[in-house]
């Protein structure tokens, strides 16, 4: 019995220490496994806040050199009349405007920003929505055929109509153009453009010295419109009138 006994000690001892073992084995290799997935799970983690951080850094970059930009471009109209701009950056010299805006040097990137009228405003919406640049001519893949450039929007300083924007303390027919704009394509913070309205480009402008609190003479000449990047900018279809002021 003794003898039995110590066997079945000394036999228990070695599976029990192995039971033990692979159990402590276990226990360790689980925790492993948790310590090496809580270590991924905060790697991912790392690595989701370090994108997200890149990502952010990048937009903040964009921000910066997307500055909000508004046109009103006055011009009478008749109801179902759309007005459009078409522009690029310098005076159209070394443009490509039949080509796409990813190889046109003068295409400038855009983004349309709400208008916040009291009135919808479904055309323009639609027309903004696919519209990413400011270009010369009308080929932007995305956009839909009746959109024959950036669109504008009716807008006037009445503060009973519908279509009233309070940036517009000009008058009626002041066609707006609301977007941000990349500045950092323009070599000088100027951009030029024309209206287009009914497949006619605006006749050439002659533009004279400009007013307002933010009126700076351009380094070059142009037939165009020539507008400040990051500003109001107001003008009159065919007029040489220019006024360029401070956002609020
Ligand atoms: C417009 O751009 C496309 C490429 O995106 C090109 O194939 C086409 O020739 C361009 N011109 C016109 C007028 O559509
Ligand atoms: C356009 O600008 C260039 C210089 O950038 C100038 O040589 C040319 O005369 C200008 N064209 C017009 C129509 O003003």
């Amino acid at each position: 019995m003794e003898v039995f006994r110590t066997l079945r000690f000394r036999f228990a001892h070695p599976i029990l220490r192995v039971i033990e073992a692979s159990f402590f084995f276990a226990q360790t290799e689980i925790s492993h496994l948790v310590l090496i997935s809580a270590t991924m799970f905060h790697f991912s983690f790392l690595v989701t806040f370090l994108v997200a951080l890149a990502t952010a850094a990048d937009d903040i970059v964009v921000d910066e050199d997307f500055q909000e930009t508004i046109i009103f471009l006055k011009k009478q109209t008749t109801f179902g009349q759309n007005v459009f701009i078409r522009g690029g950056v310098g005076n159209g010299t070394d443009c490509k405007p039949d080509e796409a805006p990813a190889k046109d040097p003068c295409a400038i990137p855009i983004a349309h920003l709400e208008l916040e009228l009291d009135s919808e405003t479904p055309l323009r919406d639609l027309w903004a929505e696919t519209d990413l640049f400011l270009t010369w001519g009308a080929n932007e893949t995305d956009q839909p055929s009746t959109a024959l450039g950036t669109p504008a929007q009716w807008t006037t300083s009445n503060q009973n109509s519908d279509y009233f924007h309070d940036l517009n303390i000009y008058g009626e027919n002041y066609w707006m153009v609301h977007f941000d704009m990349d500045c950092s394509k323009l070599p000088n913070g100027f951009f030029d453009f024309k209206g287009y309205l009914d497949g006619q480009w605006e006749s050439d402008i002659s533009q004279a010295q400009c007013t307002g609190n933010m009126a700076v003479t351009p380094p070059y000449t142009s037939n165009n419109h020539i507008a400040r990047c990051g500003y109001v900018n107001v003008f009159e279809w065919g007029g040489s009138s220019c006024l360029m002021e401070e956002l609020e």
